[in-house]
């Protein structure tokens, strides 16, 4: 320190790196232009390695772990959500079923699909699974749901009463559903019942004969 001070143009020379340690030119010449060959800087470097580790994190977790979800999965998971609370909020309501509320599941296709399931298992063996009452040409025992003709009423609510309750006529009708199936079970096969007609269309009261 004190040299420098006595002799500051003697220090600058100083200063000038060794010959040996400057960096170092590589072999080849392209145009007359020659390259140095540096090492890359620390922060290049570095860069470069934690991208790597982040991208093989990343890729085992995305790819390989599904931690992630990608888009597709998440917009369907928000749909299957917005389902959900519809179908709660419809389930909440429930507590009232009346003609406009049943005609309004009618309309509802997962009510609808829910109770041509139930439909299938437990009446169609009677009703036909085109709710005609015939199967290949032959009469089941039950009546068709398919017409306007009714025994017991054509709105929604007769409809529901009479297999919560079954037929009036003990002798040849037909059981009460409601212990079997349950009330939730029938309101949907209402439902689907109910799709096959319109709301507002003319109902005929049939009498057996
Ligand atoms: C064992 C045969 C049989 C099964 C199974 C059966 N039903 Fe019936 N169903 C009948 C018969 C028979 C009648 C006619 C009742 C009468 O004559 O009083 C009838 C009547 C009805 C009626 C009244 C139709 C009208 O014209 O008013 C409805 C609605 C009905 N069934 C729905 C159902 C549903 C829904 C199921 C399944 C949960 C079901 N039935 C299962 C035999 C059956």
């Amino acid at each position: 320190m004190s040299d420098s001070q006595q002799n500051p143009q003697e220090e600058t020379s100083n200063q000038k790196p060794p010959a040996d340690s400057g960096p170092e030119l590589r072999d080849h010449v392209f145009d007359g232009i020659q390259e140095y060959d540096n090492k890359l800087p620390n922060w290049w470097l570095w860069t470069f390695y934690i991208m790597v580790v982040f991208y093989v994190i990343y890729w085992m977790m995305y790819y390989q772990g599904g931690g992630f979800k990608s888009n597709e999965v998440k917009v369907e998971m928000g749909m299957e959500r917005i389902a959900q609370i519809k179908a709660a909020a419809i389930e909440d309501s429930l507590g009232v079923v009346d003609n406009v509320k049943l005609w309004e599941l009618s309309r509802d296709e997962k009510f609808v699909n829910d109770g041509k399931v139930q439909f299938m298992q437990t009446c169609s063996a009677c009703h036909g699974d085109d709710l005609t009452a015939m199967r290949a040409g032959i009469k089941l025992p039950g009546v068709p749901l398919d017409d306007n003709a009714w025994l017991y009423g054509g709105q929604p609510e007769d409809v529901m009463k009479i297999i919560v309750d079954g037929s009036p006529d003990k002798k040849s009708g037909m059981q009460a559903w409601g212990p079997v199936i349950g009330e939730d079970k029938i309101i949907r096969v209402v439902a689907f019942l109910m799709s096959h007609h319109e709301e507002g269309a003319p109902v005929e009261i049939i009498t057996k004969d």
